[in-house]
């Protein structure tokens, strides 16, 4: 049993959307959980005698969570940014075989090692900063093989790391060249067939799709829902990113856990999210890297009291970000959420685009997944840019 004590705590469990800012706190930890925590003045004597870390007064806040990346890939898309850098548009690229299809490529290209390797290093900048739960998408490899091989690396992760890895089937991510003029066959053979496998292989937590021009339509994504479904596997949707497909709208009748980027979502699935408890996942990373101007209708959301998590989308096309810090700076600056939404959606909102119950508030009962920061106010941590103020984490209850 721990005592935390000393510290300025975050709770996040605050329906109305605060801080739960608890000014003079402690917290208990027992194995890892937490089982107490409130004002200093107020800790039951039972506690009195547990061991003691005075925190120096620094703020205290739930581990953060990461709740949608493509962290895991082959090579680098540094040239696709210089070309975007001459004129050349996100679509145009991809449809000219570029885009995903080249990372597509690169890891098919790679062995397990290589791709743990290089995604450890991008693991450890969110780490760095606080993260304790990330989600892992497959969607490079667009062969059954190839697609297991990322979510067996995503698993390795968390072997290899003190950090939380839920995985996601993306298969529905881009149609291969050997599929061209045969997207039943791709749906059938690779995006169900190996959703089977990688359930079997219990590697496979949730199920996502690109609904896009560029990618599957609303139809080909409610039959690989439908498919989910048979499985028992939550879904979730890239909807609304370039244009507006409504396609969270379809995802929201299948209770989806989230929809996300959501630049084009019109007012028919803002109500169909409200309706369905789905959580807006915004992703101002691929906002900022596309230079897109279309802003998510954040209004809308808020009046609509539709949940709203930040994540960085960490992906070698779009969103080459590994700063969950910096996606809470963008989420204000460019999507003017308050910094208190911008923390509500790295951890209290983060969690429930997850469906993890036991995370993302501190209350008795949850998870001692924590993060110290050496900062006076959390609205620091939303305010300043490309600093990083963590003094330490807790994951599952021990000081890492
Ligand atoms: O979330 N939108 C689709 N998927 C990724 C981009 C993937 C890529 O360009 O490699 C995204 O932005
Ligand atoms: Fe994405």
């Amino acid at each position: 049993m721990q005592l935390l004590t000393h510290a300025a705590i975050a709770t996040m469990n605050d329906e109305t959307g605060g801080y739960g800012l608890i000014p003079q706190a402690s917290l208990v930890v027992e194995d890892d959980r937490i089982s107490w925590v409130g004002p200093e003045t107020d800790l039951p004597e039972r506690y009195a005698g547990a061991s003691r870390r005075d925190l120096g007064g620094r703020l205290v806040t739930p581990g953060l969570i990461d709740c949608h990346t493509h962290i895991v890939f082959g090579g680098d898309r540094s040239r696709e940014f210089e070309m975007r850098l001459e004129g050349a548009g996100y679509e145009e690229i991809a449809r000219a075989g570029g885009g995903i299809l080249s990372s597509v490529r690169a890891t098919r290209d790679a062995d397990e090692a290589s791709l743990l390797k290089s995604a450890l290093r991008r693991v450890d900048h969110l780490i760095a900063e606080g993260v304790t739960t990330i989600e892992v998408k497959s969607g490079y490899g667009l062969t059954v093989a190839d697609e297991l091989k990322m979510l067996r690396v995503a698993r390795l992760i968390e072997a290899r790391r003190e950090v939380t890895v839920r995985t996601t089937w993306l298969a529905a991510h881009a149609l291969p060249p050997e599929y061209q003029g045969d997207r039943a066959s791709y749906i059938r053979d690779v995006v169900i067939a190996g959703m089977d496998a990688a359930h079997a292989e219990d590697l496979v937590d949730a199920v996502d799709g690109f609904c896009e021009g560029i990618a599957f339509s609303r139809d080909e994504m409610a039959a690989i829902f439908d498919h989910a479904k048979t499985l028992g596997l939550p879904v979730k949707l890239h909807a609304e990113q370039l244009s507006d497909l409504h396609g969270a709208a379809m995802a929201a009748r299948y209770g989806a856990m989230s929809a996300d980027h959501l630049e084009w979502l019109g007012q028919d699935g803002v109500d169909a999210m409200a309706a369905s408890g789905t959580v807006a996942v915004l992703l101002p990373g691929a906002f900022y890297t596309l230079r897109e101007t279309q802003l998510p209708p954040v209004g809308a959301l808020r009046d609509a009291g539709v949940p709203i998590a930040l994540a960085t989308d960490c992906n070698p096309g779009t969103s080459p970000l590994t700063s969950l810090l910096l996606a809470m700076n963008m989420g204000a600056t460019l999507f003017r959420l308050t910094p208190a939404e911008c923390l509500a959606g790295v951890t209290r909102n983060a969690a429930r685009a997850l469906g993890l119950a036991d995370r993302g508030v501190i209350a008795p009962g949850m998870r001692a997944d924590l993060a110290i920061w050496d900062v006076h106010a959390p609205a620091e941590l939303t305010y300043r840019i490309g600093f990083n103020p963590l003094h330490a984490r807790i994951f599952g209850g021990d000081l890492v």
